[in-house]
């Protein structure tokens, strides 16, 4: 099972390119905070969450469908005029997302969501539901490639770092893992350099220091907490929902 990984959105066309027809599994990060808020709100009873490039699409689309709806997301980590929820995963509790769908919109997570290639098992992953997505991803047997969100069309150092995690997972629970890029390589080693401390990637990263400044600081202890939301959003009809557990 060939994993590869995306490091920057710049390069995402190519990177996906290369694997060609073989290409399986897609598997999108963004530590800072899509994954966890995905994991965190359908793992608090959200129906779905549809993920949007674009804002006024996410607004028009709720109009259009949105009974049960919430509008939820951010443009420079602070809620959008108008939307029901901003970017903290502490907003996604039972009480608010429970049975509803969210049309969601981030500036680079939701983007590489909805940018990911049709047809292929797409599912999305974080530090916290990091054995999860790493058995979800030996049970498709599939070459797998790890598309790091980035950051504003550039590298991220928390998504890289989270990409050599899962491949670590990844061969701990798995016989046929196999890192198949000079990608794959470069985010482990940075991984091996942040294991005994993997929230230090959050706070020492670019996003990190700025969402702090937005007094969000409490978000990255949360999205840096390993296995804490053991679930698998999983795009079906190109909509996240929660896989069934194997
Ligand atoms: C994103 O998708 O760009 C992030 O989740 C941004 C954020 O931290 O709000």
């Amino acid at each position: 099972m060939h994993i590869a990984v995306s490091l920057s959105p710049g390069t995402r066309a190519r990177d996906i390119a290369q694997l060609g027809d073989a290409l399986g599994c897609v598997v999108v990060i963004d530590v800072l905070r899509a994954s966890t808020v995905i994991c965190t709100a359908l793992a608090n009873g959200a129906r779905d969450v549809l993920p949007f490039a674009d804002v006024e699409r996410a607004r028009m689309q709720r109009t259009a469908n949105g009974k049960d709806a919430l509008l939820c997301g951010e443009r420079e980590g602070v809620k959008i005029a108008g939307f029901d929820l901003g970017n903290s995963p502490s907003e996604y509790t039972s009480a608010v997302v429970a049975n509803k769908s969210l049309y969601y919109a981030s500036t680079n997570g939701s983007v590489a969501l909805a940018q990911a290639p049709v047809g292929v098992e797409t599912i999305v992953a974080g530090f916290v539901n990091l054995t999860a997505a790493a058995e979800h991803v030996d049970h498709t047997g599939l070459a797998t490639m790890i598309v790091c969100s980035g950051r504003e069309g550039g590298f991220s150092l928390e998504d890289a770092v989270c990409a050599g995690a899962l491949i670590a997972r990844l061969w701990e629970v798995s016989e046929h893992a196999e890192p198949a890029t000079d990608s794959a390589y470069a985010a482990q080693a940075l991984w091996d350099g942040y294991k005994r401390d993997p929230a230090m990637s959050l706070w020492q990263s670019e996003h990190g220091k700025y969402l702090i400044s937005l007094g969000f600081g409490s978000d990255l202890a949360t999205c840096a907490e390993v296995d804490s939301v053991p679930v698998v959003p999983v795009v079906r009809d190109g909509r996240l929902v929660q896989s069934d557990p194997a």
